[in-house]
């Protein structure tokens, strides 16, 4: 019997519905099952080979580009030219539970590429990274070399007493995305053991006994997904004031191209691991209750991009009148003005200061999540060095405009509606270095 003529793989109550709605019926399930971690039978029959069908990937992995982090190629664009980044998200915190010697090494390297031979390098098929701890680096006798910036990670640069935030001291950090979320759970079983063909290719070695995993975090980002999700979600106002359009829990669409770092701009470009990159992993709470609830939709533009963006109706219900620009820069030297005056100042118009010669600095690809069943925001950045997340993210804090009794639970940007849980930093080798680095590989 194949997938589809099981029933306990039917995702539509009957198990005969009209295909346009068994198609949702699908889509909501599948969808469930990653946010869930789906049992091994549900799994299966998701991501069994008749559910599965993705483009095919590569025959020869290493013609890939040599950063892990070439997504904006191979994602598509939205309407106004923005990178559309992909729905389904899974991260899997691992700890290395062998030495990383050569033996282990080949394993990864084959496990890794099996992935990349079965699906295509691309929101259709799968994007994916790796990326390594400095507790990873600890284990060697040399150091990690001169040419990265990755210190210990410290959420307490932008703490002053906040408890309860948990920090990455496993070894490294798996990133598995695409457009369809049978695909992602599909990848993740292939890569742990627990199916031996993907996408009709043969899968001949597993990352199963080289890392154990701990944390499974997922995330999704989209039109449609949060409004869809914020139904019956605790935390959530009970008018489900989330608008379709809106990609993000917070209601507005954000990643607009000109307030993006290039993948080259966060690109590590000398050293043995020219090709990387860093990845800050954050997740922060949302006080959707308050956000919504508190202030009208003037109130929540202001906060969200500048008091004058929402005096000019700039942005539309949930960012639709922006097109590849907030024009956030024309309202930076306005900031000490608009906190003074008006008791109000924007995020993007904060962070849009700590930009170089014009230029953002991160990369931001995060996602929204409902892990715990908290509404949240698992927030990923790439840049260069992490002293330049460290830079931004003290932007953020915007102690400045405390002066103007401007502190965190007042109207400074977004602050008083998150609650940081936790925090972590990571290298993102070139894919050639993707397996068990060593801290300096040509030493
Ligand atoms: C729930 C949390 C957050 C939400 C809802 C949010 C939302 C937004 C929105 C709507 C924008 C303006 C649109 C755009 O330029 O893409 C923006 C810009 C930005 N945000 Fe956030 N953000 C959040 C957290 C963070 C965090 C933790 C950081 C880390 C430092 C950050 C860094 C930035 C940066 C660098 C910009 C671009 C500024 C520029 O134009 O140069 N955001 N964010």
């Amino acid at each position: 019997m194949s997938d589809a003529d099981d029933p306990k793989c039917d995702p539509s109550p009957t198990g005969s519905e009209p295909d346009s709605k068994r198609d949702h019926s699908r889509r909501e399930f599948v969808r469930a099952a990653v946010a869930s971690g789906a049992s091994a039978t549900l799994a299966a029959c998701l991501a069994g080979e008749s559910s599965v069908t993705a483009p095919a990937g590569v025959a020869e992995p290493a013609s890939l580009p040599d950063r892990q982090h070439a997504w904006n190629d191979a994602s598509p664009t939205d309407a106004d030219g923005n990178v559309r980044p992909p729905r389904h998200h899974v991260f899997w915190n691992l700890s290395l539970a062998v030495e990383p010697d050569g033996a282990a090494r080949d394993t990864v390297a084959t496990a890794l590429a099996a992935l990349e031979r079965a699906l295509e390098w691309s929101t259709d098929g799968l994007l994916f990274s790796l990326g390594y701890t400095p507790a990873y680096f600890d284990r060697f006798d040399a150091s990690l070399h001169e040419s990265v910036d990755l210190p210990p990670p410290d959420p307490m640069v932008v703490l002053a007493a906040e408890s309860d935030v948990t920090v990455d001291t496993t070894d490294a950090l798996l990133h598995l995305v695409s457009d369809d979320g049978a695909v992602v759970l599909a990848a993740e079983e292939a890569l742990f053991g627990e199916r031996d063909r993907l996408n009709g290719h043969a899968v001949s070695a597993s990352l199963d006994g080289i890392f154990e995993r701990t944390d499974r975090r997922t995330g999704f980002v989209g039109a449609g997904l949060p409004a869809d999700r914020q139904r019956g979600l605790e935390g959530v106002p009970d008018s489900e004031p989330v608008p379709e359009g809106a990609p993000f829990f917070m209601g507005f669409r954000s990643g607009f191209r000109e307030s993006q770092a290039t993948e080259d701009r966060v690109t590590i470009r000398e050293g043995p691991f020219a090709g990387a990159t860093t990845q800050h992993f954050e997740t922060v709470e949302l006080d959707l209750d308050a956000w919504f609830d508190e202030h009208d939709h003037e109130h929540r533009v202001a906060r969200l991009f500048s008091p004058d963006h929402a005096e000019r109706e700039a942005v539309g219900e949930y960012g639709e009148r922006l097109d590849t620009t907030t024009d956030v820069t024309a309202v930076t030297d306005e900031i000490h003005a608009h906190a003074r005056d008006e008791g109000i100042v924007g995020h993007a118009q904060k962070l849009a200061r700590a930009r170089e010669d014009g230029e953002p600095l991160l990369l931001r690809r995060d996602v929204n999540t409902t892990d715990g069943d908290v509404c949240g925001l698992h927030f990923v950045s790439l840049q260069r060095e992490l002293a330049e997340f460290r830079r931004v993210r003290e932007a953020m804090a915007g102690e400045a405009f405390g002066q103007y009794g401007l502190g965190p639970r007042q109207s400074n940007g977004i602050l008083q509606y998150l609650r940081l849980r936790h925090w972590g930093s990571y290298l993102v080798p070139p894919r050639s270095r993707r397996a068990l680095p060593r801290p300096n590989p040509k030493a």
